[in-house]
């Protein structure tokens, strides 16, 4: 589907990046989409619009600019950026939790620093992050491997990318398409030539986690 956007002009589009999915997995899609909506329906996954740690670390010190946050649910990261100063352009295909973003920023009267856009972002081509265009890329709780390389290629150089993703549990049987292998992160990030300027795995720094957390931020070359 294509994206749809509010409080700003449409993004251009560029090529995907990464590869074609199969229609059943667009219908598995849909119904993951359709419990999002449920969740953020029933009040769930708000977290009472606190920030992850991880984002207050990466921004210390860092003047405000223009940050994407991918996948940003009831948009907590996205909120507290804008009431740090931060533009943001805030993605996520459920629009249960946009509605709560929405109303959150026009209540707290940040509403014209975000924008919004309803996206699937494992949908090949539905949303493309534009090149070298954000100061902070934000990615909290998602994982789609195939759209890692484009989170980094949309920092600008000297930008900084903030991540929290859950951990495969080495208890379970097999690895889970939604869970990081131990050192996966930040062997790639490391692989970019990115200096990490901080990672951590382990507890997640929050509560209310069933998995173990891999923590990274790190910053582009400039
Ligand atoms: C665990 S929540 C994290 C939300 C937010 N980043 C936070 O930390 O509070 C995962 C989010 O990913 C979104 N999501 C899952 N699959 C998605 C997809 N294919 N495209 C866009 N958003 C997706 C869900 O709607 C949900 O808001």
């Amino acid at each position: 589907m294509r994206p749809k956007m509010a409080g700003g002009s449409a993004l251009s589009r560029q090529a995907p990046r990464y590869p074609p999915r199969m229609a059943d997995a667009r219908d598995a899609d849909e119904g993951r989409r359709a419990r999002w909506n449920e969740r953020y329906g029933r009040g769930e996954e708000v977290h009472a619009f606190r920030p992850s740690p991880p984002l207050e670390d990466a921004v210390r010190g860092v003047a405000p600019g223009l940050a994407l946050d991918v996948a940003c649910g009831a948009g907590r990261h996205a909120l507290w950026l804008a009431d740090a100063g931060w533009r943001v352009v805030a993605v996520d295909f459920a629009q249960a939790g946009l509605a709560l973003l929405r109303a959150e920023a026009e209540r707290r009267g940040t509403a014209a620093r975000i924008q919004v856009v309803e996206a699937d972002l494992e949908a090949v081509g539905a949303y493309v992050p534009e090149h070298a265009r954000y100061d902070l890329v934000c990615d909290f709780y998602f994982l789609h491997r195939p759209l890692l390389g484009a989170l980094g290629d949309a920092v600008r150089p000297g930008g900084r990318l903030a991540f929290a993703i859950h951990l495969e549990d080495p208890a379970a049987a097999a690895p889970h398409r939604f869970l990081l292998a131990p050192g996966e992160l930040e062997r790639i990030v490391r692989g970019w030539g990115w200096d990490v300027l901080h990672a951590r795995e382990g507890p997640s720094g929050e509560g209310g986690h069933q998995h173990a957390t891999a923590e990274l931020v790190a910053r582009k070359p400039a």
